[in-house]
């Protein structure tokens, strides 16, 4: 049987007659650009994640580009990211003229490693960037905490955890801002390249709203150079309709990440992700752990069973940051990772034979 990583048409075609509605609807209006379901995905988006603001744009890389830069981030300045993430944390900085200063992973999490943060803190250090990795949220209480002492500046990167919660408050709603991805493979994924900032600061919001569009609030009134970053219609128009579904999507995501704990838990030097207590986990991607990564990733391939490696490289390791000359010891959580962890297929509509035939071949490379 053919499993494949992720099956985007299983999630779009019981929505195929309201997409097809959607579509023709933005056509119809002809507002493809600055329609009125930017408005109203962005009130929608901010409204049920408890944030004041809202602002669509073209991508999450953008959007924390944006942000460090109204935040005042540039030449000189640094930034702590983890070292195990999307490329993005640690690019936008670098392209601002700030540094990036990488910090390990937590081993449980996989999130930044919150007892290594005060260690790297300089008098440079503008902000902390958390990543919510793989669904699961960073330890924000203990975030905020520190870059309140330190009065630096939280921006929460909820690319892969759109509604994951902490003590019952959502991602993106604990920083000074936090910025999310819509790229189509998503939890909440559009029909090409989206992004949002959601802030509770509306100068911050206007600023950055300002610098997504050419450094204008109104055509031709700019008031400094800025950039072209904005939410187009139809996928605003797509993710206001997807919004109703996203619930129900992470429990589902929730269900299968039980089945495959409780079916392969047990299994000696197998490593699965913990979730649970306070940390509502939304499993954008199910990681798991062996030494035996290679092999596995191997056998299931063999079996037809597609399994991705997020990511090959931890950053301090990619030939981008080569040069700072990290060795594995300094960051020895992420380079496990890298090492040895390896994505199971997991996504909303993946039907239960194909999981228990992942389970099922897992079991059979373990005996
Ligand atoms: C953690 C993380 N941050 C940022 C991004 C960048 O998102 P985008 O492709 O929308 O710029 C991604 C997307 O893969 C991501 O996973």
């Amino acid at each position: 049987m053919r499993v494949p990583y992720l099956d985007l048409k299983a999630i779009h075609e019981p929505l195929e007659e309201e997409l097809h509605r959607c579509f023709f609807e933005v056509m119809d209006e002809s507002y493809f650009l600055h329609g009125r379901e930017v408005t109203e995905f962005e009130r929608a988006f901010s409204e049920k994640l408890d944030v004041e603001y809202c602002l669509g744009t073209a991508n999450c890389t953008d959007s924390l580009f944006i942000v460090l830069k109204m935040l005042g981030i540039g030449d000189g300045d640094e930034v702590i990211v983890p070292a195990m993430t999307w490329i993005t944390d640690a690019e936008v900085v670098s392209n601002l003229g700030a540094s990036p200063v990488f910090v390990d992973i937590d081993p449980i999490t996989y999130t930044i490693d919150t007892s290594k943060i005060e260690a790297v803190i300089t008098s440079k250090t503008k902000a902390i960037v958390p990543v919510h990795l793989y669904g699961q949220m960073a330890d924000m209480t203990a975030i905020c905490e520190i870059a309140e002492r330190h009065g630096i500046k939280v921006i929460e990167d909820c690319a892969q955890a759109h509604f994951a919660s902490q003590n019952g408050k959502f991602a993106g709603s604990f920083g000074d801002a936090a910025v999310f991805s819509f790229y189509p493979t998503k939890n909440l994924g559009a029909l090409g390249d989206a992004g949002a900032i959601v802030t509770n600061d509306k100068s911050l919001c206007e600023a950055c709203r300002k610098m997504a569009n050419h450094g204008a609030l109104d055509k031709h009134s700019h008031e400094f150079p800025g950039m072209n970053s904005r939410m187009d219609t139809l996928q605003a128009a797509v993710l206001l309709l997807k919004l109703d579904y996203i619930d129900q999507w992470n429990e589902e995501r929730r269900k299968l990440a039980t089945a495959y704990t409780q079916a392969v838990g047990g299994i000696n030097g197998l490593i699965l992700p913990q979730f649970g207590g306070e940390n509502q986990h939304v499993f954008h991607i199910f990681n798991i752990l062996t030494s035996k990564r290679d092999e596995l990733k191997h056998f299931l391939s063999e079996a037809e069973i597609q399994t991705q490696i997020h990511y090959p490289k931890a950053l301090p390791f990619t030939q981008a940051y080569q040069h700072l000359g990290f060795q594995s010891g300094d960051f020895p959580e992420a380079f496990r990772l890298q090492n040895e962890g390896l994505s199971l297929p997991i996504y909303p509509g993946m039907e239960g034979e194909m999981q228990e035939f992942v389970i099922e071949k897992v079991k059979e490379f373990f005996s």
